[in-house]
């Protein structure tokens, strides 16, 4: 697999998921421009891969803001000279409760970022792709994208929105040199995760197949090869990478 000197999007790359993303990116050789709400976070990472001799910069985005989006795409661009990967990972998990309990404002708030966020990231990143006919994005979606997640109707609505937006772009631009796939992680160890209360961490650990979370690392291998050319057949795949979770909860 040859990525030197290819060009590659990460969003919400300050931390777990993207962050791994990020760096093994950088390792492969590939110019990264990492995208991030948190500018101490971004910088870090970007640090991390200039310490390991990779190439990175960070560019400051909110992936619910059409304007900062567009301007995360221009950076890139304009910094690097063009575009060939995008993964499109920002991400938030709301509170726990009810449907009947979920104010308007977090609903708002988590399909602004985890389904709106995708689809600006999209525009943006095909409107370039398009006119050059070539490119490969990953959506993070999430288990939570093909099953529902316990008290999390947001979260689970906009995942299954991530797994639709992604099908329905793979079909419309499989003709135009563009593939677009998705990952579904079961339990990963982030920040994201690592908030939640012991006792809750503990339950959802008992129903991991492999009776532990996924690291970010075993994530970031997986967005490399659907990015790549090794699946230069792949797309509108959605990759369960979750040791076994959907498996279990189909029997
Ligand atoms: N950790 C898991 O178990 C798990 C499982 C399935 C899916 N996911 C998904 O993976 C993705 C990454 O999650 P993670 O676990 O690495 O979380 P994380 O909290 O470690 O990282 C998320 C990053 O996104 C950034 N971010 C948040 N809102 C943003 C916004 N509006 N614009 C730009 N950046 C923003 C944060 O600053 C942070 O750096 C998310 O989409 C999440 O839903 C995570």
């Amino acid at each position: 697999m040859v990525l030197t000197g290819r060009v590659g999007l990460v969003t919400g790359a300050g931390s777990g998921i993207g962050r791994a993303s990020a760096v093994m990116m950088a390792a492969h050789g590939i110019k990264v421009i990492v995208g991030d709400i948190s500018t101490s976070d971004g910088e870090r990472v970007c640090s991390e891969i200039a310490a390991s001799g990779g190439e990175a910069m960070f560019k400051r985005v909110d992936v619910a803001n059409i304007d900062d989006v567009q301007e995360l795409i221009d950076f890139a661009v304009n910094t690097y000279g063009g575009l060939d990967f995008a993964h499109n990972n920002a991400g938030v998990f709301g509170k726990l409760a009810l449907l009947h309990e979920v104010s308007l404002e977090d609903w708002v708030r988590e399909l602004s970022i985890d389904l709106t966020g995708v689809f600006l990231c999209m525009k943006a990143e095909l409107s370039y792709m398009v006119r050059r006919g070539v490119g490969s994005i990953v959506n993070t979606a999430s288990t939570a994208g093909l099953k529902a997640a316990p008290l999390s109707a947001a979260y689970t609505a906009a995942k299954h929105g991530v797994v639709g937006l992604t099908r329905s772009a793979a079909l419309d631009y499989a003709d135009k040199g563009i593939r677009i796939n998705a990952i579904a992680p079961g339990m990963i160890e982030t920040p994201l995760n690592l908030s939640m209360p012991k006792e809750e961490f503990d339950t959802y650990k008992r129903m991991m197949p492999m009776l532990r979370p996924g690291t970010p690392e075993e994530i970031a291998s997986a967005v490399l090869f659907l990015l790549s050319d090794d699946s230069s057949f792949t797309t509108g795949a959605v990759l369960e990478i979750d040791g076994g979770f959907m498996q279990a909860s189909r029997q």
